[in-house]
């Protein structure tokens, strides 16, 4: 038996409900907000990535899925998509035909990672981002995109949203330069993770989850003390924008995220459900990004909904729905009703009737056995006699009553499902 590879794995049609609940809840808000669907690769060259996320983040420095193809250069499977859309717009000059371009994207991103609960090699994520210009009410406006799709979905309560400001190219060194010097002081009290983080990215020590280090970096010097005029202005413009929109946050001096490309504000979605892993989706503004991808100062700001966490929420709170149910079974006997009811079948089916049909010679018990397995609310009977009789007879199979309808009568009877079965 071959089994699925290590850390990716099947989404089962019992599990689809859910999957679709959070797709379409989400295509429908991000619409709403302005955003247009765009779709990237999954291979992108391995330089984007390295130029983007930071050479000394978690997923560059291993989590890369990166091989040679055959013509010899070095490709990644997505670990994300904000830099491939970012790369997308500029190459395609998209800010040409409007300066404002929001777009989002649904798909599976590759990182390899050690699995566990709720952390894949491969995962899915929602992202939306929107590039174009700088203001506190856009970074707003996004932030109570991701905090309505949570309402949304029923599992906000179960959540709670961190933000914080990462400042930008003028106030992150001096706030750098402060933090490296606390941690030289304190860096025998280090776990051997952040002795070495220390050196090659030190603000990625103050994320780290050991309680040790917790301990040690409550004295750690806070960025919201070396924030410039212009990121202190713009963080609390954000936050009064929120305020005002009544969209429930805390602010987390301590949250810094795995990437390099961040600025100013920062977000996570963060739930203590679903043990280790406690991001559902995070975010924030890259306002230097596609300077590094593609030389054009564009700013930006998006975030990304992790799928699988999103349905592991909602199977916690019990949303729980079965899959797609079928409206009617059809049952034939004999050859002739078998070619006429296919006929019948494919009509049916293209008015958007969910219906499932006899391909085995059976008996009428048996097929109606069928029918109450799949537990279809009305069975289409068709055997020689109802042909003879230009007819068929619609059951109703919880009451078990029946009613013999005219065979041509297509509109009617796709009508008289429709109401039985109100869909
Ligand atoms: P990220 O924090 O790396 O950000 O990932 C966003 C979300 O993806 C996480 O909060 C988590 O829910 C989910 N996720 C990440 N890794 C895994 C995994 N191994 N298994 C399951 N779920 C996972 C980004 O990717 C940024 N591109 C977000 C962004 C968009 N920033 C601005 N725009």
């Amino acid at each position: 038996m071959i089994k699925a590879v290590k850390g990716f794995r099947d989404i089962l049609p019992q599990e689809m409900p859910l999957w679709r609940k959070v797709e379409e809840e989400a295509r429908r808000l991000f619409e709403a907000f302005g955003y247009s669907e765009l779709r990237i690769p999954v291979l992108e060259k391995t330089e984007l990535f390295k130029r983007s996320l930071g050479d000394t983040s978690d997923i560059v420095e291993k989590e890369m899925y990166t091989f040679r193809d055959k013509g010899g250069e070095s490709v990644t499977m997505r670990p994300e998509a904000t830099a491939s859309m970012a790369r997308a717009y500029l190459e395609h000059a998209l800010y040409h035909s409007d300066p404002v371009g929001k777009y989002f994207f649904f798909g599976p991103m590759f990182r390899h990672e050690r699995p566990q609960a709720g952390r894949l090699r491969q995962f899915h994520q929602l992202n939306v981002e929107a590039f174009g210009y700088v203001s506190p009410s856009l970074d707003t406006e996004v932030i109570s995109l991701l905090d309505t799709l949570y309402e949304r979905l029923g599992i906000r309560h179960l959540t709670t949203l961190e933000i914080n400001s990462l400042g930008c190219r003028e106030c992150r060194p001096r706030f750098r330069e402060s933090l490296v010097e606390f941690l030289e002081r304190v860096k025998d009290l280090l776990c051997p993770d952040c002795q070495r983080r220390r050196e090659r990215n030190p603000l990625r020590v103050l994320d780290c989850k050991e309680e040790s280090c917790q301990e040690v970096l409550r004295d750690a010097p806070h960025i919201s003390r070396h924030l410039c005029q212009d990121c202190r202005q713009y963080q609390k413009e954000t936050l009064a924008y929120l305020d005002a929109l009544g969209v429930e946050y805390l602010t987390n001096p301590r949250l810094v995220r795995g990437l390099d490309y961040y600025t100013r504000t920062v977000f996570e979605l963060t739930t203590t459900h679903l043990g280790a892993q406690n991001a559902v989706a995070a975010g924030g503004r890259y306002d230097d990004l596609l300077k590094q991808i593609g030389d054009k100062d564009i700013p930006g700001v998006g975030f990304a909904v992790g799928v699988e966490r999103t349905v592991l929420l909602l199977e916690k709170k019990g949303d729980w729905t079965r899959g797609t149910p079928f409206h009617c079974y059809l049952a034939l006997l004999g050859e002739e009703a078998i070619k006429e009811g296919f006929k019948l079948a494919l009509a049916l089916r293209k008015k958007g009737v969910r219906l499932e049909m006899n391909h085995q010679p059976k008996s009428l018990k048996a097929q109606l056995r069928r029918a109450d397995k799949i537990k279809a609310p009305l069975a289409i009977i068709l055997g020689e006699d109802e042909l003879a009789r230009g007819t068929l007879i619609v059951r109703n199979m919880k009451e078990g009553s029946q009613e013999e309808r005219p065979l041509g009568d297509l509109e009617g009877l796709a009508r008289y499902i429709k109401k039985e079965v109100e869909f």
